[in-house]
């Protein structure tokens, strides 16, 4: 594997005949358990990969924002007067994006010569759009003498989601690119935004990812879809309660039973996902600490039943891929992380059985899509930080 900091480093020269004055990376992540509860106020359980987006910038004596990304070989030019979308260089829109944030919280900017290389997957559900932003915030802080705090960052990054790129997402893979610590995992409560650092202690197993390798389709809409689902849940449950609440977290799953007969059976099927969901995610924290890995390894099979039966935002590669897996010797645990409609699973795999796990998954998973998959392997790892400064 390349090393990033040399690459870009080599590339920045090429491009601008000169030395960046600092390098910056953000991690992707993938969620433990905790899936579609961040928009609900709920809680998740993600933790960060190694596996980063590295940015390397030199401030300008203007106002032009010029970027290319290694990944593509493509260059792009922006004005940081006027943040607009570019449809022809959707990457830059992060770029563009935390600019236009940043704008509006009132901090001043120079231009910037950057290069950018990521090692984190593109639209493969391990949160490469979070690292960007995270990593961007990262390099504009470093170049020009400010720091956001952790929480005003995430939600920074949840605005550019929510407000310039239109998708309603919550605020959970822009935390953990943020705040990820070395072997933890984070539980986070997206009401709050109180988190605590958990020990990611797996005895003898580790956390296998798998990608599909499988284009997502129309992910943005059925995300969207889906958020209002769960506004429609909560309209219907504050009807049949009498209460006033504008998040599903707020509700018990009694309270769900009482008000199935006035909504269909789609907004029940969602609404029982996300209060189920939030209680598994206490759950797998509860296992975690007690050292129960085996009982992890129930939750995420639970939820991923859950994402597939009642949320249904898997499609027929996560459904083969996970099924494979649980019938491979080792593997406990496996389920499909972050938004689905395609992208990445993970599997809970006894260390000594890895080395069989991975071949034997990656065959059956080819023989009956085929589609090649890929597996990668990561310890928790840090946030968003700057790496290098000449
Ligand atoms: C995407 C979103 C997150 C979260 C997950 C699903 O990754 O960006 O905010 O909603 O999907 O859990």
């Amino acid at each position: 594997m390349r090393n990033p900091i040399t690459y870009l480093e080599e590339q920045f020269q090429n491009i601008f005949n000169s030395t960046p004055q600092v390098i910056v990376k953000a991690p992707g992540r993938i969620n433990i358990i905790g899936e579609h509860t961040d928009y609900n106020h709920g809680y998740v359980l993600p933790m960060a990969l190694e596996q980063s987006i590295y940015v390397a910038g030199k401030k300008r004596n203007d106002s032009i924002l010029n970027f290319t990304t290694l990944n593509t070989h493509r260059r792009s030019i922006a004005d940081i007067n006027c943040p607009v979308r570019n449809p022809i260089e959707p990457w830059m829109d992060y770029i563009t994006g935390v600019v236009a944030e940043l704008k509006s919280l009132g901090y001043s900017l120079t231009g910037v010569d950057g290069t950018i290389y990521g090692e984190v997957p593109i639209g493969c559900g391990l949160s490469s759009s979070a690292a960007l932003e995270m990593a961007i915030l990262k390099l504009f802080e470093a170049l020009n003498g400010f720091q956001l705090n952790d929480i005003e960052s995430a939600k920074l990054g949840q605005r550019v989601e929510n407000n310039y790129l239109g998708l309603k997402s919550g605020i959970m893979d822009q935390f953990i690119s943020r705040c990820g610590k070395k072997e933890h995992a984070l539980f986070i409560d997206c009401r709050t935004l109180h988190f605590e650092l958990v020990p990611l202690q797996l005895n003898e197993y580790i956390f296998v990812v798998s990608n599909t390798n499988c284009p997502r389709g129309l992910t943005d809409s059925k995300y969207n879809e889906r958020v209002s689902e769960c506004q429609e849940a909560v309209k219907i449950l504050n009807y049949v309660t009498g209460k006033n609440m504008k998040y599903l977290r707020d509700f018990t799953r009694e309270e769900l039973e009482q008000a199935r007969n006035n909504m269909s059976d789609t907004i029940y099927r969602r609404a029982l996902h996300v209060i189920t969901e939030n209680q598994r995610v206490l759950d797998a924290l509860k296992a975690l600490k007690n050292n129960d890995i085996e009982e992890l390894g129930r939750l995420l099979n639970q939820s991923d039943y859950s994402l597939q039966k009642y949320y249904e935002v898997t499609n027929r590669e996560l459904e083969v891929i996970t099924e494979i897996a649980r019938n491979i010797e080792g593997c406990i645990g496996a389920r499909m992380t972050g938004a689905g409609f395609g992208g990445c699973t993970i599997n809970l795999v006894r260390k000594d059985c890895v080395d069989k796990f991975i071949p034997t998954l990656l065959e059956k998973y080819e023989k009956e899509t085929g589609r090649k998959g890929n597996c990668i392997i990561s310890s928790p790892s840090e946030g968003a930080c700057v790496v290098k400064v000449y």
